[in-house]
């Protein structure tokens, strides 16, 4: 299906190790792997919530060890974004998935900045943002950004991620603060499995500009009025929604109603290699399954730019090339 030129601004890149990688990667470095093949693999990815794919997710990344791993992963997703007319990715990775193992964190970055050099090749720009990891405690969150700060890793912001529910934001205050003094930018995932409330919690303690996920919040008349007026970005993901059973299908989703509402909603892919589809799938899922038409996807697309971390000069630049989109039928 025809979709829109966009950015992309929810996606992690070790949800983008594809069955096949984790196999060639686990060959390559010579770890035993629990899988027969990448359909074995493939045939596990049926999830009941979110801890239960964040389980497989984290084992996956015993196959990313060196920069040339990392350079690889981020230049596979970006090809396969440009396939699906990204234009712009803003990247999430978890630096505390990577030092657990051992990982240092030079590695990591260096790895993951080749492969973006790459993808810019193709016409995709990118931003990195470290996600800390909201079930593991702050004070580690905090170290792993000194750590950041002190090799210089070529981070625009950081991110929360990881277990919702039993998990709050607001430990994490002071890390974000630190990161804001250091002129990083502030997302933060909320409203996914947890309640509206979690949302309002990002907003107000962290001081987020965007909200990962924020489904949550259609449930508040309060908070969608909110988000409207300051015109918070929520960095939507369909179809993840859907295999982590945060709702039960496309057509039920709140995506449509929140952006009737004015909401700044984007459409985006999380975890692209686990949830069956990547940005453009999950555009054409919303047109085949809701009554979104063209109007509403380019809308969709246009607030990805407005949404993103880009100069605005370059946002309106690439919102025009949505507006072309929308007349070419
Ligand atoms: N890490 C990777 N994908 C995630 C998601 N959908 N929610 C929370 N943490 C994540
Ligand atoms: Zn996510």
């Amino acid at each position: 299906m025809d979709t829109p030129p966009c950015a992309e601004l929810h996606l992690h890149v070790e949800g983008t190790l594809e069955p096949e990688m984790v196999l060639a990667l686990g060959e390559r470095i010579g770890i035993p792997l629990p899988y027969a093949d990448a359909e074995d693999l493939r045939a596990r990815l049926a999830f009941t919530d979110l801890q239960s794919f964040l389980d497989l997710y984290y084992a996956n990344t015993a196959v990313l060890r060196t920069a040339q791993d990392f350079a690889e992963l981020m230049a596979a997703y970006l090809r396969r974004a440009a396939v699906a007319h990204v234009r712009h990715a803003e990247v999430m990775f978890d630096p505390q998935a990577h030092l657990a193992r051992g990982i240092p964190i030079e590695e990591v970055v260096e790895g993951l900045a080749a492969g973006m050099a790459l993808g810019a090749e193709l016409g995709v720009s990118s931003l990195l943002v470290a996600a800390f990891l909201r079930d593991r405690p702050a004070g580690e969150a905090m170290e792993v950004l000194e750590a950041l700060l002190r090799a210089g890793a070529p981070i625009a912001g950081v991110g929360l991620d990881s277990a919702e529910v039993g998990h709050p934001a607001a430990p994490f205050a002071d890390v974000f603060l630190r990161a804001r003094a250091e002129g990083l930018r502030l997302t933060a995932h909320a409203g996914e499995e947890g309640p509206a409330s979690n949302v309002t919690e990002v907003l107000d303690v962290l001081g987020v500009e965007r909200v990962d996920h924020g489904i949550r919040a259609a449930d508040d008349p309060d908070l969608v009025a909110r988000l409207r007026e300051e015109q918070v970005p929520l960095t939507v993901c369909p179809l993840s929604n859907v295999r982590l059973r945060a709702v039960g299908s496309i057509a039920a989703h709140p995506l449509p109603q929140l952006l009737a509402a004015d909401v700044l909603v984007t459409v985006n892919s999380d975890d692209p290699a686990y949830f069956g589809g990547y940005v453009d799938d999950n555009y054409a899922a919303l047109r085949a399954e809701t009554a979104l038409g063209r109007d509403d996807l380019a809308r969709l697309a246009t607030n990805s730019f407005t949404g993103s971390w880009l100069p605005a000069a370059r946002a309106a630049e690439l919102a025009a090339e949505v507006e072309a989109w929308r007349l070419a039928v």
